[in-house]
């Protein structure tokens, strides 16, 4: 059981907030975020409460895919800065007590990476075997059905040397092969060049890929495929991903990072939750925390998500930490998906369950998605799809900061467009104003971060019907919380089965209701959020 006395590390204690730097501040005027536009903004985040930050890559790299086409593990792309500006940001990440985490892409790499210009080269090259090459079938075809995740066949061919390579993602993304020591090898000596300059973990993408089925077995069918679904989603890729030996390689990288003190690895998975759950590890040496993505997938439906909360909380592993995400850079946002008096609500779910919540820039001031014009689209997962909704874009845009020309990100004009409403949605206009979202997540934080049982506690759930979700959280000695979620627009009663039950709101959606009493027979407005106090001595 936890209590407040048990050592929680800073990856559990902490709020993690994602940037995606291209689109964060613009220090040089080129339109394009960078490293030293990130340092002028550690001050606000400070401010906001956030104890952790993780950048989207920075290396150098040809920008297919926006910086997850990696040509060199060790360096700083130009457009973000340079490794002096590097280390002066995990300096004054560090003297402001926060944490630094990475983007690491061991997956695959740029074709423009020199492993790749290598390995294509020639059939003998040493550096063959470091990617996915196969022979075609002996009637010409491709090697097999493996699409990919971005439209079409996962395999390219190269004329050169007559074989097809593999890449999951773009053509300019071929697959590192994994089965490979070397290429595991050298992936880990990118990550102790990064862990000795003092960084403090890796998101590490696309975990579940990273190795393939040795005899490249076709993928099934997906009998559910509907139509409007995304080419890639025509095939279960039980083949192609979350293979057994993935799981020795995770633990290989833990090994690496144990080497150091205290630093955590992130797993991105997209996998049904039983699957997820098994990269934490045997006996925890895996990811420690594999991204629960579930808030983002599920419909806005307040069983479906009780009920998701419960099942995530049963399954977790003996020592398991949970954690939740609300938003990134691959999906639409939660303001968009939900609406403005929803994403308030979200705000108070993911700031109050167990477990390091992760923030997506700009989520903190209600950003949604932008609409991009067809001959703007810049994402490859809307350029090379027929279905233009499926670009990311939409959620990537500049951080609204003020209220000037281009929203305070540069004086140029961004990369991609900054959303109209930026004049009213922004952090300066939002700052100072306790009605804000701004206002409402600083608080949210500041709370989680004062109160044991909000930020370490155990969780109970307590009340789920079809528009509300309610759940304690307690921590021995300490004062417990009830939170009641309201997850409709329509006003909700409820009977909590401990009907004498009694606190005080602590932090409401609508603020003018902090201090009321409440007991175990509430009624909450529609999109009503409360956190209710309930003193150490009047809970057991
Ligand atoms: C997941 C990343 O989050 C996404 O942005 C990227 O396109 C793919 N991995 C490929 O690296």
């Amino acid at each position: 059981m936890e209590t407040p006395l048990s050592k929680h590390l800073w990856w559990q204690e902490g709020v993690i907030y994602q940037i995606y730097p291209r689109s964060y501040k613009d220090s040089n005027q080129d339109g394009v975020g960078d490293l030293p536009g990130i340092i002028k903004r550690l001050d606000y985040l400070q401010w906001l409460g956030i104890t952790a930050v993780w950048l989207s890559p920075v290396y150098p790299s040809p920008m297919a895919d926006f910086g997850y086409d990696i040509s060199d593990y060790q360096g700083i792309h130009p457009l973000f800065g340079t490794m002096q500006d590097f280390d002066r940001l995990i300096g004054e990440v560090h003297r402001r007590g926060m944490k630094l985490i990475l983007d690491l892409v061991p997956n695959h790499t740029s074709d423009q990476h020199p492993w790749f210009l290598e390995s294509r080269s020639s059939r003998d090259n040493p550096k063959r075997d470091w990617y996915i090459w196969s022979d075609p079938k002996p009637d010409g075809s491709l090697p097999n059905n493996w699409l990919s995740v971005f439209g079409g066949s996962g395999w390219e061919w190269d004329e050169p040397t007559q074989q097809y390579y593999y890449h999951a993602f773009l053509k300019e993304q071929p697959d590192l092969n994994w089965r490979n020591p070397a290429v595991q090898e050298a992936m880990f000596s990118v990550m102790r060049f990064w862990l000795d300059k003092g960084v403090d973990g890796f998101r590490v993408d696309v975990m579940w890929h990273m190795v393939k089925d040795a005899r490249f077995r076709d993928n099934p069918v997906n009998p559910n495929y509907q139509p409007h679904m995304a080419t890639y989603e025509q095939l279960l890729p039980v083949y192609s991903t979350d293979q057994p030996e993935v799981h020795e390689l995770v633990m290989k990288m833990r090994h690496i990072l144990d080497e150091y003190p205290e630093r955590m690895m992130i797993g991105e998975i997209y996998l049904p939750i039983q699957q997820l759950v098994t990269y934490y590890g045997i006996d925890g040496k895996g990811a420690h925390l594999p991204f629960n993505f579930q808030l983002l997938q599920l419909p806005w439906d307040a069983q479906q998500i009780a009920a998701a909360i419960d099942q995530y909380e049963g399954v977790l592993p003996a020592g398991g930490w949970p954690n939740w995400v609300l938003g990134n850079h691959d999906q639409p946002r939660i303001t968009s998906r939900v609406g403005k008096e929803q994403a308030r609500v979200a705000a108070m779910l993911l700031l109050t369950l167990r477990g390091t919540p992760t923030i997506y820039y700009g989520d903190e001031i209600c950003m949604r998605d932008v609409a991009i014009p067809f001959e703007e689209v810049q994402d490859p997962q809307g350029l090379n799809m027929p279905d233009k909704n499926l670009s990311r874009d939409p959620s990537r845009t500049p951080m609204q900061w003020d209220n000037s020309a281009f929203a305070g990100f540069s004086e140029a004009r961004p990369w991609l467009r900054i959303a109209q409403n930026y004049s009213r949605e922004n952090v300066s206009a939002q700052q100072n104003d306790p009605g804000t979202m701004l206002t409402l997540y600083r608080r949210l934080i500041q709370l989680r971060q004062q109160e044991p049982a909000l930020m370490t506690g155990e969780y109970t759930p307590v009340y789920a019907d079809k528009q509300v979700i309610g759940y304690m959280r307690k921590a021995g000695g300490a004062d417990a919380f009830l939170i009641l979620l309201n997850l409709s627009h329509r006003p909700a009663y409820i009977r909590l089965a401990d009907e004498q039950l009694q606190g005080t709101v602590e932090l409401a959606t609508y603020p003018e209701l902090e201090g009321i009493v409440v007991s175990g027979r509430i009624n909450l407005n529609g999109d009503e959020g409360i956190i209710v106090r309930l003193k150490a001595d009047q809970h057991s």
